[in-house]
């Protein structure tokens, strides 16, 4: 027997009415259905709001258990309420993770690896073994001034030097030029420091040559400067014997042949032995004692020091130890090529 109330609801349609809001809520689809159906439910005109407002006119005793009856149907709407939305957003994160779950066995796309230039790793192995020396390494400007690259390296303006250098002139009226060795930094150093000194000079240089196997009108040199009291010509033979053998291998030999630079007096051409076939020597660098005009014009005493320097090409010492034949090789930047390196 269900007791009238005086609204028309009865407590069977107030359970029906739970059965029916509870059933909603649980078969909600999503988040948004689910709050239609708390709306529908509990909303401002909703049976639930309507059965609030009827209480007005009920006795206190029945006002007292319609209350009760109210709360017990709105604390089982908000189970079947909150359950739902537990396992709807349950269920979201599962299909998200599913969709964004990783195949670690998938194999890794393989990422192109950069590496220093062949020049590059030659040069710094050179200066490696200079700096473990105890040479310092110093620099100097590309574009240089004429001062630098010739005059006080004792070549004269018209030093046939000037001439079989093929000079690339910035500007011939202010005597500007791209450096065309890296001996102007032995200058530039000189002028700046005190003796003792030692230092190699690494960069580029710049010679109006035509482009052949050979030959490239850009090309990489280290210098090389020492200036103390009683340096000899053993110490210079010593310290090219041993950078030979540390960047050739440990039995090389080098010779030393007569050769003539302004800014040396002795000079030399120093070869390193080569063991191929036919096995023989290879020219690898030019050197001598630093001519004392050289030390004068720089401002170190000759009567007090003496000095030697050298200077190395890098591409050759490159194409020597990687046998490559082509100097265009270290330039054309052909992926092919560099990789093998
Ligand atoms: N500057 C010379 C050149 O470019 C190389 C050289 C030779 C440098 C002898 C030196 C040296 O310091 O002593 O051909």
């Amino acid at each position: 027997m269900t007791e009238p109330t005086p609204n028309g609801s009865s407590v069977t349609d107030l359970n029906e009415l739970q059965d029916e809001a509870t059933r909603a809520a649980s078969d909600a689809s999503d988040l948004d259905a689910l709050d239609e159906v708390r709306v529908r439910f509990t909303g401002k005109r909703s049976p639930l709001a309507e059965l609030q407002q009827g209480m007005r006119d009920l006795t206190p005793d029945e006002r007292k258990e319609r209350g009760q009856q109210l709360n017990a149907f709105k604390a089982a709407f908000a189970a079947a309420y909150d359950a739902r939305r537990d396992q709807l957003a349950a269920d979201a994160l599962r299909a998200r993770l599913e969709a964004e779950r990783l195949d670690l066995t998938v194999p890794a796309r393989r990422l192109p690896v950069g590496r220093p230039h062949l020049l590059t790793q030659v040069e710094h192995e050179m200066l490696d073994v200079f700096v473990g020396m105890g040479f310092a390494v110093a620099e100097g400007p590309e574009v240089e001034s004429g001062t630098y690259n010739f005059d006080l390296l004792n070549i004269e303006p018209d030093h046939p030097a000037r001439q079989e250098m093929d000079t690339i002139y910035v500007s011939r009226e202010d005597d500007v030029v791209l450096r065309t060795h890296t001996s102007p930094v032995q200058a530039r150093v000189m002028t700046t420091q005190e003796p003792p000194i030692a230092v190699v000079c690494p960069g580029r240089v710049f010679r109006a040559d035509a482009v052949d196997a050979t030959h490239s009108p850009v090309f990489t040199q280290v210098e090389g400067l020492v200036v103390a009291e009683g340096i000899t010509m053993a110490h210079l033979r010593g310290t090219l014997l041993a950078f030979a053998r540390r960047l050739f291998g440990a039995d090389r030999q080098i010779r030393m042949r007569p050769s003539f630079f302004p800014f040396t007096e002795p000079s030399a051409e120093i070869d390193v032995t080569f063991e191929g076939h036919p096995s023989g020597w290879l020219e690898i660098l030019g050197a001598g004692m630093v001519d004392p005009n050289v030390l004068t014009a720089c401002g170190i005493d000759p009567d007090r020091y003496t000095g030697f320097a050298f200077g190395i090409g890098v591409e050759r010492v490159a194409m020597l130890r990687h046998g490559v034949s082509d100097i265009r090789d270290l330039f054309d930047s052909d992926v092919r090529f560099l990789t093998r390196f």
